[in-house]
């Protein structure tokens, strides 16, 4: 009997030998592929309208099939902390290939144990235990799910633009209706305040309440810091009223904020920590949650009530383990503090030179927001910079602000070359007549 309605004529993804046939080959098809197989939207997306396919990576940049290079300002959305493939997470990767890559499930993994270990001695406070799983979303589903199993409570309160993944659970928390909308009904019992208001969220707060979720900073949001004193605030709440407090620092934890986590900057210890991006060096995914030894006591009873197949496999817990390392070798919080610091000095300037195209730069760190007078401008200077050989996006929930959140590991050279080429979009603006990078690439 036939069980296959087709015989998959498509061969396996070639090994790309460098600059070789094969890599030939599946470039000249990229834009195809993707407009066929993954979302007809691409054929409206810039750099494949324009045949820009990734190439390779290293440092802060990313080259295409052409040999340009590109100033990763983007960072992958936050997942380049220590750089594009930075040696040591490779080496570590590459010999953790040729020993167990994903676990038997069965014998101790004593690569995840290690790198538990290793997020308990830099986390804040108490937090001991860690649970691994493969990405943002799942990390703050797992998150919700533990303060609901230890509080025995159903209420979260998020915040209004917040963005915390798009599984169900995770979904629910995020604050954005564009997200939410076409997929109601999400769970019941969330509920979103104003973000940067401690009051608002003394007031939501009620018997059933479980815990209050939040990112330091908004990232996808539109990259807004709260309030000085703000999380303190909520910690001191929500410690008086005995709710959980979640830190969702998926995007603003490891060093991107200038401090290895974001909630350091008060002093501020949660209940629940959220992290994934940036943990495995950008090489392997992984995401995780952590809390402490008494609010973990909930999982002993049944330890699998919660657990992934591939959360906390070796490939994964290596790359993170020599991530970390990295981070602290190298000082890259601190050195985030000090570039992001020279980065939003020299955008406020090309802000008080420019302010019919720029209403905004803020931040903390490298994780810088650059918000334009009009969605228009943004995405004009967007597509100006793609050309001219940088990278950048704008963020999920603000559609005028690009994020600016490069490998922490950038330059005061690299970011001066960022300034020089936005000062130069700006001048051509100015003088519709003068031809555009784009048109002059189009020759
Ligand atoms: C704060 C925050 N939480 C969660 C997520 C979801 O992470 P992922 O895309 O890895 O699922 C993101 C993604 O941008 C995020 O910024």
């Amino acid at each position: 009997m036939a069980v296959y309605k087709k015989v998959g004529s498509v061969k396996q993804f070639p090994v790309v030998e460098r600059r070789g046939r094969h890599y030939e080959e599946i470039t000249a098809h990229a834009l195809e592929n993707s407009i066929e197989h993954l979302n007809h939207a691409y054929s409206k997306k810039l750099c494949g309208a324009e045949g820009a396919v990734e190439f390779r990576d290293g440092g802060v940049y990313t080259y295409d099939n052409h040999g340009k290079r590109y100033l990763d300002c983007l960072g992958g959305y936050g997942i380049f902390n220590v750089g594009h493939r930075h040696p040591k997470v490779i080496a570590a990767v590459k010999a953790q290939l040729d020993q167990v890559c994903l676990h038997s499930q069965d014998l101790l993994n004593p690569w995840a144990a290690h790198l538990a270990r290793q997020l308990a001695s830099i986390a804040p406070g108490e937090l001991k235990y860690t649970f691994f799983c493969n990405s943002g979303t799942e990390a703050v589903e797992g998150a919700i799910k533990l303060a609901r199993l230890y509080t025995g409570k159903g209420q979260i309160i998020s915040t209004t633009n917040a963005y915390h993944g798009v599984s169900m659970g995770a979904l629910s928390a995020t604050g954005r209706e564009v997200f939410r909308k076409p997929f109601e009904p999400l769970l019941t019992g969330f509920v979103h305040v104003p973000f940067g208001d401690a009051e608002a969220i003394e007031a939501a707060i009620n018997k059933d309440t479980a815990a209050v979720i939040l990112e330091p900073i908004q990232g996808e949001g539109g990259i807004h810091v709260p309030p000085p004193g703000y999380l303190s605030k909520v910690r001191r709440i929500t410690k008086k009223k005995g709710v959980l407090l979640i830190l969702d620092e998926v995007q603003t934890g490891l060093g991107r904020t200038g401090r290895m986590f974001a909630c350091e900057h008060e002093g501020v210890v949660p209940d629940i920590l959220c992290l994934a991006k940036a943990l495995s060096g950008g090489v392997i995914p992984i995401g995780c949650f952590m809390a402490t030894a008494k609010i973990w006591k909930v999982l002993e009873p049944n330890p699998t009530i919660h657990n992934s197949t591939f959360g906390g496999n070796p490939l994964a817990c290596t790359a993170a383990s020599a991530c970390l390392e990295v981070l602290m070798e190298e000082h890259l919080p601190a050195r985030a503090a000090v570039m992001g610091n020279y980065f939003v000095r020299r955008l406020s300037e090309l802000r008080r030179q420019y302010p019919q195209y720029i209403a905004d730069v803020r931040g903390r760190g490298l994780l810088i927001g650059l918000e334009f007078q009009s969605k228009k401008v943004r995405e004009a200077v967007q597509e100006e910079l793609f050309y001219r050989g940088v990278l950048v996006a704008a963020t999920m929930n603000a559609n005028r602000t690009i994020r600016i959140e490069p490998p922490l590991i950038i330059t005061e050279s690299q970011i001066n070359f960022v300034i020089d080429t936005l000062k130069s979009i700006f001048e051509d603006m100015g003088q519709p007549q003068k031809k555009k990078a784009k048109a002059k690439a189009k020759k």
